[in-house]
């Protein structure tokens, strides 16, 4: 009886609404290549995080205040004495450094199987355009606990745009709404923060997601599974997304939640780069801190702008180096997507950008010296090189032949083994007896594993000339 309640129900949806049309379509007979590896993890940790974001955002807002005067204490409310208050704000507080790790994860992704190239372009500027969005999100959630860090970095940021010529102070003071950051930046700020900016995230998740569903997934081959289809016209390397990928996502899931739980509970601020220590200071208009930088995610950018003399010269060089990955699918010239068979010269160039990168992600999280200014000049002509000399060599790279099928790869848990080989090398079993901490354990010989600085070195020059031999 029951069952047919359910049956007759879910007819009248269907007759309604396409519900399982859209399931099949979308999940059950969306057919993914079969060779997706952990890298194909990051799109749906990405969605993750949104949800975690604007769950745990919906729940702040309960009790948040958008308010100079009453921003700072509110959130200290929060962490003091909402139950589970704490939980809540640090949920939210790791997961925009979590949503950035994992989107820098997922676009870098893209750049070495060639995911941007035709004809995924479009799912690559909706993808920038998330990127976009998602640092104005950031950027302006940051000053709603009103602390040292975020009235001081809104100040610096919102200040740069001054140094555009003729507009510059007009458009400041426009987006500001007043002469300094004030309760008026604060209300705006918190307007976009809570509902236009995340309007535009759903948005634009959904308009990448429709981009993908309408000419599939790219894979670490690079090869299109299209092209060979059966008889059906179901491609031979596919397998449908449901089962086969909902359930592997769910490995990711599951060890993406052990390293961001660890973070929340054991970890939350990461040394000040989740959460700075002046930001446990109230804003104060008259007292500038002696260092001010943005947090991790944005250091790199603001490394490059630092690295130019010139203020204005800096902002178009900040805003250039977002703006040149925009055009990434037509400064590739080279017909092969994946880095596996491209030929060495990208390899050499990835691994500048991905160092310059790093570095500059490092040089702006420091106070200016003459010395880490020249290196960002020099971190910033590699990130820029690897752009803008693209068109060049991508040309000339020798190309190694490319499959007709997928071909089938080590998997991530093949590599156990070998990894366990590894670290038998590089530590050996020494006896300890009868150690401090040990002495009720009936005076016996206890093994303990001691670092083995041979076997770290033998282990380091095989991993050297490994990287070597796969950038040649
Ligand atoms: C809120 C941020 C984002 C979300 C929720 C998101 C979500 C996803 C999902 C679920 C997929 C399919 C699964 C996968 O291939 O991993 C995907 C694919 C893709 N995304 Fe994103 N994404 C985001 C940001 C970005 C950004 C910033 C870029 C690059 C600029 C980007 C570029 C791509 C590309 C090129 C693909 C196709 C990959 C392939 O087929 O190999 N995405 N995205």
């Amino acid at each position: 009886m029951k069952t047919n309640r359910i049956t007759e129900c879910s007819n009248w949806v269907l007759a309604r609404f396409p519900l399982s049309k859209l399931w099949n379509e979308h999940m059950a007979h969306y057919y993914a290549p079969k060779n997706f590896n952990f890298w194909y993890f990051f799109g749906s940790l990405a969605l993750l995080v949104l949800v975690n974001q604007f769950v745990t955002g919906i729940l702040l807002t309960m009790n948040y205040k958008p308010d100079a005067k009453l921003a700072f204490d509110s959130v200290e409310y929060i962490m003091r004495d909402v139950n589970w208050g704490w939980l809540v704000r640090y949920m939210h507080s790791t997961g925009a450094s979590a949503f950035f790790i994992v989107v820098y994860l997922h676009m870098f992704r893209g750049l070495i199987y060639g995911s941007y190239k035709q004809p995924r372009e479009l799912i690559w500027i909706f993808g920038m355009l998330l990127f976009l969005a998602l640092m104005a999100e950031a950027f302006m959630g940051y000053l709603l606990p009103w602390g040292q860090m975020s009235y001081w970095g809104a100040q610096v940021i919102i200040s740069l745009f001054s140094a555009i010529p003729f507009i510059g102070d007009d458009l400041s003071l426009w987006i500001r709404g007043d002469y300094v950051v004030s309760d008026a930046t604060l209300n705006r700020f918190f307007a976009f923060h809570v509902i236009a900016v995340p309007l535009v995230l759903v948005m634009l998740v959904f308009l990448h997601i429709v981009a993908l569903h309408e000419v599939g997934s790219n894979n670490p081959d690079g090869i299109e599974i299209k092209k060979t289809k059966d008889a059906n016209g179901i491609p031979l390397d596919g397998i449908p997304f449901h089962p086969y990928y909902t359930v592997k996502d769910l490995v990711g899931v599951g060890v993406f939640l052990i390293f961001f739980a660890t973070i929340i509970f054991y970890l939350p601020e990461v040394g000040g780069f989740f959460l700075e220590s002046d930001n446990f200071i109230p804003a104060d208009p008259l007292r500038t801190p002696e260092h001010i930088a943005p947090l991790w995610y944005f250091t790199p950018f603001y490394a490059i702008l630092r690295a130019i003399p010139d203020k204005f010269a800096g902002v178009i060089a900040m805003f250039g180096s977002i703006a040149v990955l925009f055009i990434l699918p037509w400064l590739d010239r080279s017909p092969i997507k994946s880095v596996r068979y491209r030929g060495g010269i990208f390899k050499k160039a990835l691994f500048v950008l991905v160092v310059s990168f790093i570095a500059l992600g490092y040089l702006g999280t420091q106070p200016v010296t003459p010395t880490g200014t020249i290196f960002s000049r020099i971190f910033t002509l590699g990130y820029f090189g690897f752009f803008l000399l693209m068109p060049i060599y991508s040309r000339w790279e020798k190309a190694k032949p490319l499959p007709t099928r997928l071909t089938e790869q080590p998997a991530l848990e093949d590599h156990l083994p070998a990894l366990k080989e590894v670290f038998d090398e590089m530590t050996v079993l020494k006896a300890v007896t009868n150690p401090d901490d040990m002495k009720s354990f009936y005076g016996s010989t206890m093994l303990r594993r001691r670092p083995n600085p041979k076997g770290i070195l033998r282990v380091m020059g095989r991993v050297t000339k490994k990287i070597k031999a796969s950038l040649d």
